[in-house]
């Protein structure tokens, strides 16, 4: 069967590949989600994807109205036809806007989420290794190109492009498009919390840090060790290690991955990159759902 799947009676073709209710990355999302105080609130999920987290936030945490969207089409077509599935009786409560929407950078967007309470998104935090300024840094780094990575139906889900969020200053470890996020939230939606699905690769005190620098007081809703999946090519932080060699930095910036499912034994990204290329030899990392409450303008 070819990458993409046509439902039955859905225009356009929607993807087959969005996330499955069973993925790890999803239950952990579901965890934070569930402490999250989502009752009787409006949220908005950036990258709604299939919709798994539509239905979970309107069943199981008694969120009033849910809006998403996608920088993929197709996905606000799934998700709303598989909230109409999986939910019928609350289908009414779930709002999804059309178009291929970056963040929340569409005037449609914008004026949905005049009243939401919350953000949430699981986006992408590796910068995609077609990206040229990430070639380039890799090639500075390493001698080598990017890992093998072929672009299959899901890159979008995995990948950003790292160039055109270069302004931003956490980009340098592979989280411009959350960062880029957390300033769109704070600029159109000052009261709203932020709940983020973020993995722990670059470290998860730089995620700390990152939500202090915008604003946002951090509090950790869940937190898991996950399987590092096999398709997601990691040679980004494999050359970040390598940049910080050498700078007298390497204590403060440390990779995180694990040999075992526990997160007892640290490996290297380097390590972790070389037991990605042997079938029978995971590596995992820590995930963790961050809120981020928002600190109060000070108007000077
Ligand atoms: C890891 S998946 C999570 C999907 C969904 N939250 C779920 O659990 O089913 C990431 C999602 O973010 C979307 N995405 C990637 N870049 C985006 C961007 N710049 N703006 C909005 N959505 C984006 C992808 O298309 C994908 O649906």
């Amino acid at each position: 069967m070819s990458a993409d799947t046509v439902l039955e009676g859905a225009r356009p073709p929607v993807p087959n590949y969005a996330f499955d209710p069973s993925d790890p990355w999803t239950t952990t999302m579901q965890s934070g989600l569930a402490r999250a105080g989502l009752r009787g609130c409006h949220v908005y999920e950036v990258g709604v994807g299939s919709g798994t987290n539509v239905v979970f936030m309107l069943r199981e945490c008694g969120a009033e109205l849910v809006l998403g969207s996608d920088l993929d089409p197709r996905l606000a077509v799934l998700a709303k036809r598989f909230v109409e599935q999986a939910a019928p009786e609350l289908h009414d409560r779930f709002r999804p806007i059309h178009g291929a929407v970056n963040l929340i950078d569409v005037p449609a967007a914008l004026a949905e989420t005049a009243e939401v309470d919350v953000v949430v998104a699981c986006l992408p935090q590796v910068p995609d290794p077609y990206d040229a300024m990430c070639a380039r840094f890799h090639v500075a780094q390493l001698s080598a190109p990017a890992g093998t990575v072929s672009q299959v139906a899901d890159h979008i889900a995995h990948y950003y492009p790292w160039t055109s969020f270069h302004e931003y200053p956490y980009n340098a470890v592979g989280l411009g498009l959350i960062e880029a996020l957390l300033r769109r939230v704070r600029a159109a939606l000052p009261a709203a919390e932020v709940v983020l699905n973020l993995s722990c690769r670059a470290g998860k005190e730089v995620l700390l840090r990152l939500l202090r620098a915008n604003h946002y007081r951090p509090e950790e809703l869940a937190s898991r060790i996950v399987r590092q999946h096999h398709g997601t090519d990691i040679s980004f932080f494999v050359a970040l290690e390598a940049a910080i060699g050498g700078t007298g930095y390497e204590r403060d910036f440390v990779c995180e991955f694990y040999r075992d499912p526990h997160g007892y034994e640290p490996i290297s990204a380097h390590e972790a990159r070389e037991r990605l290329a042997h079938p029978g030899e995971p590596v995992y990392h820590e995930l963790c759902v961050l809120r981020g409450h928002p600190e109060r303008q000070r108007w000077t």
